[in-house]
């Protein structure tokens, strides 16, 4: 019953619950990428301060490309974690150099970009193309180790190699499905499933999610070992 049902439920619930209207739900591939990127350590309400300025500066991958990198540092001032920006305008370089100018389509080759991981190449590829890849944030880490009462370190790598898998096997069928179902596992994971203070009472997955149905929410995921 439950991997079946966790997709579909997640999809209708994105659909009438989920966060919609962020700057950065289109199908561009540019801009979903430049969201990511800066999403990756920075809180919404933040990026919500940074992304227009960049994208009217740079609308597109070429204009990044061709930027000199101290312009690039210039807008990403008060963002943190320089090397982000560094590494967003080798990667525009690369998507003109070596692709010419077209984003990618599959996960395995956005992950040949500078500073794109698994993860936000799974996003891009699911948001962009429909792709069948599963994100893994630390968001989504919290809600499988919960639905599933999974107790490992979450730092561990053969830990986090079986989440990946868990978190592939849960992918809906219908592959137009994909953007709603990985907004679904962000939304979720920020707004309902929290770290502290989960609201399992507005949960599409209460029912189903053996932390709640265990009272074990608080103790799961497992504090990383010290
Ligand atoms: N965090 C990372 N990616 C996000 C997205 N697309 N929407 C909201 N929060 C996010």
């Amino acid at each position: 019953v439950l991997k079946s049902e966790f997709a579909p439920r997640l999809v209708q619930w994105q659909r009438q619950h989920g966060r919609h209207g962020l700057l950065w739900q289109t199908r561009e591939p540019y801009r979903v990428w430049l969201s990511e990127i800066m999403l990756q350590q920075t809180q919404v309400a933040t990026v919500l301060d940074y992304y227009p300025r960049f994208v009217a500066t740079f609308p597109d991958v070429q204009a990044l490309a061709a930027a000199e990198e101290d312009a690039v540092l210039g807008l990403w001032q008060g963002l943190g974690y320089y090397s982000r920006a560094r590494n967003l305008h080798k990667a525009a370089q690369q998507v003109v150099n070596e692709f010419g100018g077209v984003f990618p389509s599959e996960r395995i080759e956005l992950e040949r970009l500078c500073g794109v991981g698994r993860s936000t190449a799974a996003a891009i590829a699911a948001f962009c193309f429909n792709a069948r890849e599963t994100i893994l944030d630390g968001n989504v880490k919290r809600v499988l180790c919960r639905l599933f009462a999974l107790d490992g370190d979450p730092a561990n790598k053969a830990f986090e190699a079986k989440l990946w898998t868990t978190a592939e096997a849960l992918l809906p069928r219908n592959a137009a499905d994909m953007p709603a179902y990985t907004q679904g596992l962000m939304d979720l994971g920020a707004t309902v499933c929290k770290r502290l203070k989960p609201v399992c009472a507005v949960c599409p997955m209460n029912d189903i999610c053996l932390a709640h149905l265990q009272g074990r929410t608080a103790e799961l995921p497992r504090r990383k070992a010290a």
